[in-house]
């Protein structure tokens, strides 16, 4: 595996992730209004996989199906589940976002990525920028 399949089946692994943590904020969240975002952006992440996982296979690698044992996220499935109302849920989701989009950020300094790949994950990182503020506006509100 390339250092470029490593950091893009990483980013895979960290949506696969991200995508736990969103149904763990599903689940828990009270407020209905909310969860019509959150399940948009959950989808987000859903079509995340599904292209970096398209540019995995273009590369020659397999699939990733999951996540893995280490987590990147700091306000992962587990923690959200523990936690204790909405307010709190979204300051924790705000915390994940902030994750996901530094780590897209990172992803573009990457000098080896064909236009292709680039636009992907440009267009990812502009997706959890959009959500980190979605988050951060929802939090601030509560
Ligand atoms: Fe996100």
């Amino acid at each position: 595996m390339s250092s470029k399949t490593k950091l893009l089946s990483e980013l895979c692994h960290l949506d696969y992730d991200a995508v736990a943590a969103y149904e763990a904020t599903l689940d828990r969240i009270e407020d209905d209004n909310l969860k019509v975002k959150i399940r948009e952006f959950c989808n987000d992440h859903r079509d995340h996989i599904k292209s970096l996982n398209e540019l995995l296979i273009q590369n020659g690698e397999e699939k990733v199906t999951g996540t893995d044992m280490k987590k990147i996220l700091t306000k992962g499935k587990v923690v959200i589940a523990d936690l204790m109302g909405d307010s709190a849920i979204l300051k924790a989701m705000v915390a994940n976002e902030k994750v996901t989009s530094e780590a897209y950020e990172k992803a573009l300094e990457k000098d080896d990525l064909t236009p292709n790949e680039r636009s992907v994950i440009e267009i990812h990182w502009q997706d959890e920028k959009r959500h980190k503020q979605w988050f951060e506006e929802m939090a601030s509100a509560y």
